[in-house]
């Protein structure tokens, strides 16, 4: 039988938007499909580790071999991914997190009747930080979606949340990000900067999977 890069190696992943809700009806949320981190969880299950996708809401349906955790808003995926953090090896934060929900929802659908309305808004737990503060074992892997300075913002993302490594990608360009079936990634760590080219979701995701294994295994024999 074929053995795989991460066989028994245990990977957590967080993909797709999380909805912070404004009434029953209304809320805010990030741009994203998902398609980058369910690529990602699959491609792990496919390498052989054990993978979780703890996912906010999306139209996809649950990767295949991956153990799928559905989640709405940025706390609740804070609190699913704490739920799992010390049964994992690698975590790779795909997701577009809200940075701020609103501070209190509203029980009931707000009435249009104001021509102003002003949302208070109260910054959201960085999951990614909070990982690898919680666990500095963990191999802990950052997305960056950025428009502009790509490999110097992720750079000081790699060092700000204490990071092994950022995926970072330029988003707001025909055939990269969000929605996108393709995207290109800068792998950034504390070696170097790995370009990877532009490719389907799926592939790239292999690549990125492989990429780390190769790092994961790599540590300590440095
Ligand atoms: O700081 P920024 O949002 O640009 O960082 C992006 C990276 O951090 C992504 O890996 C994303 O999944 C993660 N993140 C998170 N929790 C947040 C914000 C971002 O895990 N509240």
């Amino acid at each position: 039988f074929a053995t795989g890069e991460l066989d028994g190696v245990r990977v957590l992943v967080t993909g797709g938007p999380t909805w912070e809700a404004i009434d029953p009806v209304r809320g805010l949320t990030n741009r994203s499909s998902g398609k980058m981190g369910y690529a990602v969880a699959a491609a792990a299950a496919e390498a052989g580790a054990r993978a979780v996708l703890v996912s906010g809401p999306t139209t996809l349906p649950d990767p295949d071999r991956v153990r799928t955790v559905r989640v709405v808003s940025a706390r609740e995926m804070h609190d699913a991914v704490m739920a799992e953090i010390d049964a994992a090896d690698i975590f790779v934060g795909v997701a577009a997190v809200a940075d701020y929900r609103p501070v209190e929802s509203a029980p009931r659908k707000i009435k249009k009747e104001a021509e102003r309305l002003t949302l208070d808004l109260v910054r959201n737990p960085d999951i990614l930080a909070d990982v690898a503060k919680r666990r500095p074992d963990i191999y802990a892997v950052g997305f960056a979606a950025e428009t502009e300075d790509l490999e110097a913002r992720a750079r000081a993302k790699l060092e700000a949340k204490g990071l092994d490594l950022v995926a970072a990608n330029l988003v707001g360009r025909p055939g990269s990000g969000f929605e996108a079936d393709t995207n290109t990634l800068l792998l950034v760590d504390r070696r170097g900067t790995t370009e990877l080219a532009q490719a389907h979701k799926t592939a790239l995701a292999r690549i990125l999977i492989h990429e780390i294994a190769q790092r994961y295994h790599a540590q300590g024999r440095a």
